[in-house]
C-alpha cells in the first residue's frame, strides 16, 4: 500500500512556488498578495489562518491577515472587501468559513471579484469550472485531484466515487474528476448502497464528514483513497475513511492527519499566484 505523504507533497508544491514567486518578483517587480478576512475567534479558523499566513510568508508572497470581533457588522466587511478588490497590491482576497449568524455568507463570496477568490467559491467560478473554462478551483479538491495525479498520472475511464456533495468538497471535486474523463458518480449521507457503490471504484474521494465511514470491505484492491474528512471523536481526529482496515486493502491512501490537509494551503497560495498571473495578462 502506498501512504500517500501530503506533507511532503505540499512542501515540493511549495518549493516549486516559491522559485515562481522568485521569478516573477525578477521580472515584474512586484509579488502575489494573498489577504485573509477572519471574523471571530474559534480555534480551528485560527488555526488554519495562521497556517496560511506562515505558508504564504515561506513561499514569498506578500501576506496580510485582518480580523475582526464576531460583532463586525456585514456592511463593515463588505466594504473592506470591495476596497481590497481595487487595491492591486491584492491579488487574492480569502474570508476564513464559517462565518457570524448575522453575516450572509453568500453575500459576502459574491462581493469578491471572482479575478480574486482564491477559494473559488464565487458562482463565475464556480460555473466556469462546470463548463470547463479556466477559473479559480477549490483549495481541498485541488489538493486530492493532484495527490491522484501523483498516484495515477492517467485517469481516463475510471470510476470514481465522491462520498459527498458540499459545494467546498465533493461538487468541484467531481468536475476535476469529469475534466480527466473519469466516470463519476457523486454519492451523499442518503445514498441507499453506499459500500455497492464505492465497491466500484478506482478512485473514491471521502468528503461526508463521517467519521470511518468508509470501511475495507467496501474498497476493491488497486483503488485511490483520498480522506478529506477531519472528524473530531472520543480517540482524536479521524477522517471519513476506517484507516487500519482500508489501508489493508487499497493501493493508496491518504493518511489523517498528514493527507489532503497540507495539500490545502500549499493550493491556496497556487490558487494566488494563478489570480496575480492572471491579473498581468
Ligand atoms: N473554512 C474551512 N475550509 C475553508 C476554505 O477552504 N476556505 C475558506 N474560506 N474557509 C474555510
Amino acid at each position: 500500500m502506498i501512504l500517500i505523504d501530503g506533507k511532503k507533497a505540499a512542501a515540493e508544491l511549495r518549493e516549486k512556488l516559491k522559485q515562481e514567486v522568485f521569478e516573477l518578483k525578477t521580472k515584474y517587480n512586484k509579488v502575489p498578495g494573498l489577504t485573509v478576512i477572519l471574523i471571530g475567534d474559534l480555534t480551528p479558523s485560527q488555526i488554519y489562518v495562521r497556517n496560511k499566513e506562515k505558508s504564504a510568508n515561506e513561499v514569498g508572497l506578500k501576506s496580510e491577515v485582518i480580523r475582526y470581533p464576531d460583532s463586525v457588522e456585514e456592511e463593515k466587511v463588505l466594504d473592506k472587501i470591495e476596497e481590497l478588490n481595487k487595491d492591486d497590491t491584492v491579488s487574492g482576497i480569502l474570508v476564513q468559513l464559517p462565518l457570524p449568524k448575522h453575516i450572509d455568507k453568500q453575500k459576502v463570496i459574491e462581493a469578491i471579484y471572482p479575478s480574486k477568490d482564491v477559494d473559488g467559491f464565487h458562482p463565475m467560478n464556480v460555473g466556469n469550472l462546470s463548463s470547463g473554462y479556466e477559473s479559480s478551483i477549490p483549495c481541498t479538491p485541488l489538493g486530492c485531484y493532484l495527490l491522484i495525479k501523483k498516484i495515477e498520472p492517467n485517469l481516463s475511464g475510471k470510476k470514481a466515487v465522491v462520498v459527498g456533495r458540499s459545494n467546498l468538497n465533493g461538487k468541484p471535486m467531481t468536475q476535476l474528476l469529469l475534466k480527466e474523463n473519469c466516470t463519476v458518480t457523486i454519492t451523499h449521507s442518503k445514498t441507499k448502497d453506499l459500500k455497492a457503490e464505492c465497491s466500484k471504484a478506482d478512485i473514491i474521494v471521502a468528503a461526508v464528514g463521517i467519521p470511518e465511514l468508509v470501511k475495507g470491505d467496501w474498497v476493491k484492491k488497486d483503488t485511490i483513497v483520498i480522506d478529506v474528512g477531519i472528524n473530531k471523536t472520543e480517540k482524536g481526529i479521524v477522517g471519513d475513511v476506517a484507516f487500519d482496515e482500508v489501508s489493508k486493502v487499497a493501493k493508496a491512501l491518504t493518511p489523517v492527519p498528514g493527507g489532503v490537509g497540507p495539500m490545502t494551503i500549499a493550493c491556496l497560495l497556487k490558487n494566488t499566484i494563478e489570480c496575480f498571473k492572471r491579473s498581468l495578462k
